[in-house]
């Protein structure tokens, strides 16, 4: 297949994972990347051997098709809209849309252009994820009742070299870290029908100790310990708790609970580790995940923790997708149904009231045993 020739807007910190990745796919060429701070795009331009351009100079590129968005939250919508209008496919990071009202008319003029919208997360590509799919496919833990989803951390602002973003509007551990669960939860148990939820914030303002703005203090404008639960079409219902007001916790990842035993999925915030079953009380075992793609361990992160990063198999996908004319997994439409839940999570708290969700998704298709690394990475014409 001929390769998709990409342009990136956002040379931050994920900047780094993304040029990396399309290193690593025959599928992908980024040709430029650009950056309100443009000393970011050059420095950027140089480790990765791409040109850095202008906003303008970008989305006037005729080569260009797939536009990656890697800008802050708050930006999302604006620069999505300005790639569509130039002509390209989109693939934005995660949150989609801080406004949720923004998300359907990005998805109509995508749709009216014949052009794609992608989103991360992809994480539920990998291994441990799609593991955990095929078990309840195969009806390992029987029909799905239940399930409970913990991210409980103390925050970001001692990693991110400017943390302000993540408490602001557009932030809160449920937008930043909320769409990794949300959208697994979706691959495994189908669309949300209705979300409640009582939301709290610990601190009005946090301070800054990671080293370039170490001391700043900054205000929090957003929720940041958030405790709801889901109700599934399907019938399932999932307790949440996403918090950034905790230093410590014993329960962690996404646990889902069936008339026949119960599941452990491991950390959606990476594409491996490994998903245990218990059925009818039995001992926990591991599920086989060697078979798929996308679980083997490939980068240390920053808990020193060897973890599977793939991140970008979502748009190498899209781009497969683009090139066949066949659908694409991390789609607008999961993400605009995921930004909708996260969203009702705090409508719900507002208003002291159960929030039905408007749109629905089919559960993207699964990637199969032994096609992927291959088929999305390495191999030759699709
Ligand atoms: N940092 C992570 O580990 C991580 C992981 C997954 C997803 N994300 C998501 O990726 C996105 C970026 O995160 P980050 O950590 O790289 O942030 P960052 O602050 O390090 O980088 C964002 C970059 O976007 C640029 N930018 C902002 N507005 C712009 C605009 N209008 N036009 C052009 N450039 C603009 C900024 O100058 C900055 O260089 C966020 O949506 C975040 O949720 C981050």
């Amino acid at each position: 297949m001929k390769p998709a020739t990409i342009g990136i807007i956002g040379c931050g910190v994920i900047s780094d994972a993304y040029l990396k990745g399309a290193a690593r796919s025959p599928f992908v060429n980024v040709k430029a990347v650009s950056d309100l701070r443009a000393a970011a795009a050059e420095e950027k331009s140089r480790l990765y051997g791409c040109l850095a351009l202008t906003l303008d100079e970008l989305l006037s590129d005729p080569d260009i098709e797939i536009v990656v968005n890697l800008t802050i939250p708050a930006a999302h919508a604006e620069i999505d809209r300005k790639i569509l209008a130039a002509g390209k496919h989109v693939y934005s990071e995660k949150p989609f849309v801080v406004d949720i009202t923004e998300a359907q008319p990005l998805l109509d003029q995508a749709a009216r252009q014949d052009l794609r919208i992608g989103c991360a997360p992809d994480t539920f590509l990998g291994a441990g994820h799609q593991a955990c799919r095929r078990a309840i496919d195969q009806g390992t833990i029987g029909r799905v009742i239940g399930g409970s989803v913990t991210i409980a951390t103390r925050g970001m602002e001692h990693w991110h070299p400017d943390p302000r973003f993540f408490y602001k509007l557009g932030g809160g551990p449920h937008f930043d870290i909320g769409p990794y669960y949300i959208t697994q939860l979706v691959n495994l148990l189908g669309p949300v029908t209705s979300v409640s939820a009582i939301t709290t914030r610990a601190f009005e303002t946090r301070t800054i100790t990671s080293e370039a703005l170490a001391g700043t203090e900054f205000p929090v404008e957003v929720p940041t310990t958030i405790n709801g639960t889901l109700l599934f079409a399907s019938g399932a219902n999932v307790a949440l708790t996403m918090s950034w007001d905790v230093y410590a916790t014993r329960k962690a990842g996404i646990e889902i609970y069936g008339t026949e035993g119960s599941l452990f999925n491991p950390d959606p915030n990476f594409f491996g580790g490994v998903p245990e079953v218990s059925v009818r009380g039995g001992a926990w075992e591991p599920l086989p995940i060697d078979d798929l793609p996308f679980g083997v361990p490939n980068r240390t992160n920053r808990a020193g923790k060897e973890v599977a990063d793939y991140r970008m198999v979502g748009l190498v996908d899209m781009a497969i997708g683009i090139r066949d004319r066949g659908p694409h997994r991390a789609s607008g439409a999961l993400a605009a149904h995921v930004q909708e839940v996260l969203t009702a999570l705090e409508r719900s708290s507002e208003q002291r009231a159960h929030i039905e969700i408007v749109s629905t998704v089919e559960r993207p298709a699964v990637v199969g045993s032994g096609a992927g690394e291959e088929v999305l990475l390495t191999a030759g014409p699709v």
